[in-house]
């Protein structure tokens, strides 16, 4: 099979640049080894930001997105709330809307505009990567041979796929951290327990509160990367919870609400981002290379830089001087992105040297960033030095 670029990965950010790609006018085939089932009801993680919501909306995926968005969230510290304000301090919301169902909308899109997708393939191998076709063999799910070539292949699956072996080891850097502690998630049902997020941060440790649907939540908390779910209960789950968020009247559903787990606590808080992001091999201007994939708009970075719309130069006479800029873009916003997510998950969680200077110091810090108090002081009124409750 002949393409113009062949997409390994079919999660959000593989169909989403092929539903991009197909609306500039180009071809493209998708090759994926899970079945869309089983990525439809993996359950991960919800919030999107203002650009992914643009970028789905604006390029004709299902609007259901829409209806999801929060304005704000809440930070608590100790039983301390504050809120974030997004649309007071950038003027965006954020939308509350899992992976799985944006996987499940540009899945329907790409199926709705004929776009060619392979799912459950197995033996993937990226062939001829430094040649001017580059490729993908495969087998089908209905067990045929599949090969396809394209004049650019994209790696759209992830840390753990085929495509960031290809990036030869001496011109790439495996930037990686692990955090010590992971994640317990669960769903139930029950109806929402706050209207916004709560990022919590107790002496116990993090957790989240947040939502799916008006029966159905979402919650997590920071455990031991070695935690076995089969040693907690409902009750154990709902204290846990419930002495993480400390202080906010109605922050958890009632107990004994009827539990969904969602498998085994995963060491979520795992961090990788390759550079470069794309891969010219001998440094000269041949058309193809293996460029990474990254979370959000990335898509769109690698769409402008090398398959305009009415300027595909890249795919139409080989000249790649668009994809020059790529690498230096997509990672730019990548560390940023990263620095948010560092500083939000350091200030949050405990970690397993904690000290009492360490929470200190991480209050202020708290009480310094753009979350407003929301709590209006009833009694007693503060203390001359500001402080409202005993100094631990
Ligand atoms: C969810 C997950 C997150 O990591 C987050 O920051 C907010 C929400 C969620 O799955 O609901």
């Amino acid at each position: 099979v002949e393409t113009g670029v062949v997409i390994v990965g079919a999660g959000p950010a593989g169909l989403m640049l092929s539903h991009l790609l197909s609306r500039a006018g180009i071809d493209t085939v998708v090759v994926e080894k899970r079945s869309r089932e089983e990525i439809a009801n993996t359950h991960r993680a919800g919030i999107l930001e203002a650009g992914t919501v643009a970028m789905l909306t604006g390029s004709g995926v299902d609007g259901r997105v829409l209806s999801h968005g929060h304005e704000g969230t809440v930070l608590r510290f100790e039983g301390e709330s504050r809120r974030i304000d997004f649309q007071e301090l950038v003027g965006e919301s954020v939308w509350l809307y899992p992976q799985n169902e944006v996987f499940t909308d540009l899945a329907a899109a790409r199926e709705r505009d004929g776009g060619v997708v392979h799912w459950e393939v197995t033996d993937t191998a990226v062939q001829d990567l430094t040649t001017e076709h580059p490729g993908v063999r495969c087998t089908t799910a209905d067990g045929r041979q599949l090969e396809i070539r394209a004049r650019l292949l994209v790696g759209a699956d992830g840390s753990r796929g085929v495509c960031r072996r290809q990036i030869p080891a001496d011109v790439r850097t495996d930037n990686f951290t692990e955090y010590p502690f992971a994640w317990f998630g669960i769903l139930c049902e029950a109806p929402p327990s706050a209207p916004e997020l709560i990022y919590a941060h107790s002496r116990h440790g993090f957790a989240l509160i947040s939502q799916r649907s008006d029966t159905v939540q979402r919650m997590y908390f920071q455990c031991d990367p070695a935690t076995d779910v089969a040693d907690w209960d409902d009750e154990r789950i709902w204290d846990e919870l419930q002495r993480r968020v400390d202080g906010t009247g109605r922050a958890h559903p009632a107990a004994g609400a009827d539990l969904r787990q969602d498998g085994p606590a995963v060491p979520l808080v795992r961090v990788r981002a390759a550079a470069p992001r794309e891969h010219v091999p001998g440094g000269g201007r041949r058309a193809h290379r293996a460029a990474h994939r990254g979370q959000g708009p990335e898509p769109r970075v690698l769409r402008r830089a090398g398959a305009r719309p009415g300027d595909r130069r890249l795919l139409r006479h080989g000249d790649d001087s668009g994809l020059a800029g790529y690498s230096a873009k997509a990672l730019e916003r990548i560390w940023k992105a990263q620095n948010f997510s560092y500083w939000v998950t350091n200030l949050m969680h405990v970690a397993p040297d904690e000290n009492p200077f360490a929470v200190k110091r991480r209050r202020g810090e708290f009480r310094r960033s753009p979350a407003r108090s929301t709590a209006r002081p009833t009694s007693p009124s503060p203390t001359p030095g500001g402080r409202t409750g005993p100094d631990r």
